[in-house]
């Protein structure tokens, strides 16, 4: 799993930022860093993601973030839990706020640990303008996002070259109205969608008022980079229902394009791998045969 930090001792490049020397001479200002945790496997977080980690005061983390990467904090560093579960009251993103203020300026240097990238749906902009606002120093560490991730851990490239160039990352929630037109992102070879499980119905409806043929490619992919993943691929009319009675549940994400129909052909991605901890299964359907059994 996560290797122990063997850095030596020296400065970090980030830690403490150089807005926040701690030369000063008065007390010594807080920092909130908005680390990306990567999509799931703690392995996934980056080297400095970790080394933020290891030397936090406070971590303030999402759902979604793997228990094992809260645990590398230090033992006596607060450990705040923010999460929000689809369709339930929990933290609003206000109070986030306040907290993520109120420690910095009680002088600790807080890792604001998110899910995937914290830029990527993940809110970090509002939280980095709330900071701004209140006149605490932040920093950004970049996390691999599942919009990427999950797709490379199912064996799906979401660029080919002669099969797709260019991709678009959506959010399930998209509320379409077909009065506004034809969105840009449409035109993308690849669509990702992200938050697809609750409207997922809706947004292969949407996807298929846009001009999206019923038969192309599509994949959804449960619990990516995590033990008991599973991905679902089906043409993209038939999505919906196999994920129903499959009984896909978030967070998964949605792909679709002729690169779906990459996954298995090319060949060793879906080999056991010794490096990670996860083992990726599939739920397979003849991409253009109706879906009548899933194995499971
Ligand atoms: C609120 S968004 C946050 C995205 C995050 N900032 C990122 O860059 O990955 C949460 C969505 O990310 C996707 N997601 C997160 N972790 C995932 C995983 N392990 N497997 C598949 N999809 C995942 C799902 O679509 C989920 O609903």
């Amino acid at each position: 799993m996560i290797a122990p930090d063997s850095a030596p001792a020296r400065a970090p490049v980030m830690f403490p930022p150089d807005a926040v020397a701690e030369d000063a001479g008065g007390p010594r200002p807080g920092v909130v860093y908005l680390v990306g945790a990567g999509p799931g496997d703690p392995d996934l977080i980056t080297v400095l993601g970790l080394r933020c980690l290891r030397r936090a005061d406070a971590v303030v983390y999402d759902r979604l973030v793997h228990p094992a990467l809260i645990a590398e904090a230090p033992a006596a560093a607060l450990r705040i839990d923010c999460g929000k579960t689809p369709g339930r009251a929990g933290v609003t993103q206000e109070e986030t706020h306040r907290t993520l203020v109120e420690l910095a300026r009680a002088g600790l240097a807080v890792v604001r640990l998110k899910g995937g990238d914290p830029f990527v749906f993940g809110r970090g902009g509002e939280e980095a303008a709330a900071l701004t606002a209140a006149g605490v120093p932040w920093r950004v560490v970049p996390g691999i996002s599942s919009a990427v991730a999950a797709p490379a851990a199912a064996g799906i490239p979401l660029t080919h070259r002669g099969v797709a160039s260019s991709f678009a990352v959506i959010t399930g929630h998209h509320a379409g109205d077909p009065a506004a037109g034809v969105p840009e992102w449409a035109s993308a070879d690849t669509i990702v969608a992200l938050m697809a499980v609750g409207r997922l119905g809706e947004l292969v409806e949407e996807l298929l008022r846009l001009g999206k043929a019923a038969d192309t490619p599509a994949a959804l992919i449960e619990r990516a980079t995590l033990p008991g993943s599973r991905t679902l691929v089906a043409p993209l009319a038939e999505l919906p229902a196999l994920a129903e009675r499959a009984g896909v549940r978030p967070p998964a994400t949605l792909v679709v394009g002729a690169v779906v129909a990459l996954r298995g052909a090319l060949g060793a991605e879906l080999q056991p791998s010794i490096l990670t901890s996860f083992e990726p299964a599939q739920i397979d359907l003849p991409l253009n045969a109706p879906s009548e059994v899933i194995p499971t």
